[in-house]
């Protein structure tokens, strides 16, 4: 695991915002990790501890804690589907199933702690059911990456992924 210069300044500035105990620096320097590698490794959890002087124990509880920290790799595209109770009255159980038709993906199974995810077999996609996106009104409603999607039926979810075909042609695998 190579943390690039750059990326190492920020994490040294964001914790100097923390005079009072490093250790309050975990989650942001977990977000800005895993915007770099797209998911928290245990080599990168062991990083953080080490730097922010904490055993690694103190550092995987916080991923395994929050949900939307990753503890593996993702797709090239990540797709998060609203479940919570007004976006599953208005669809989101279909939604899931359409993208995950559409997209080619295995649907994720929830099995015990955590929220699972899948990643379809040309690693273009992942997706995972995730809760309140707030915006309960226009359910049901997803976001690929960063971008949100409002009232999506199958024809616009299946519009959504054509535009991230378009945006990266090239597959992972
Ligand atoms: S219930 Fe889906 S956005 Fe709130």
């Amino acid at each position: 695991m190579e943390i690039p210069a750059e990326l190492e300044r920020t994490i040294d500035e964001v914790i100097t915002h923390y005079p009072a105990s490093k250790r309050s620096a975990v989650l942001p320097l977990l977000h800005l990790l895993q915007e770099h590698f797209g998911f928290i490794s245990k080599e990168t959890a062991d990083w953080v501890a080490t730097k922010l002087e904490l055993q690694p124990i103190n550092v995987l509880e916080v991923v395994t804690f929050y949900p939307m920290f990753r503890a593996a790799p993702p797709g090239q595209h990540h797709i998060r589907v609203c479940r919570t109770l007004s976006c599953a009255m208005g669809g989101s159980y279909k939604l899931m199933n359409d993208l995950c038709e559409l997209a080619k993906i295995e649907r994720p199974k929830h099995a015990g702690h955590g929220t699972p995810f899948t990643v379809g077999e040309d690693g273009r996609f992942s997706i995972e059911f995730v809760e309140c996106l707030a915006s309960c009104g226009t359910a049901p409603v997803c976001m690929v990456d960063d971008d949100f999607y409002e009232n999506v039926s199958r024809e616009s979810a299946a519009e959504i992924l054509a535009k991230y075909h378009e945006a990266s042609p090239q597959t992972v695998s």
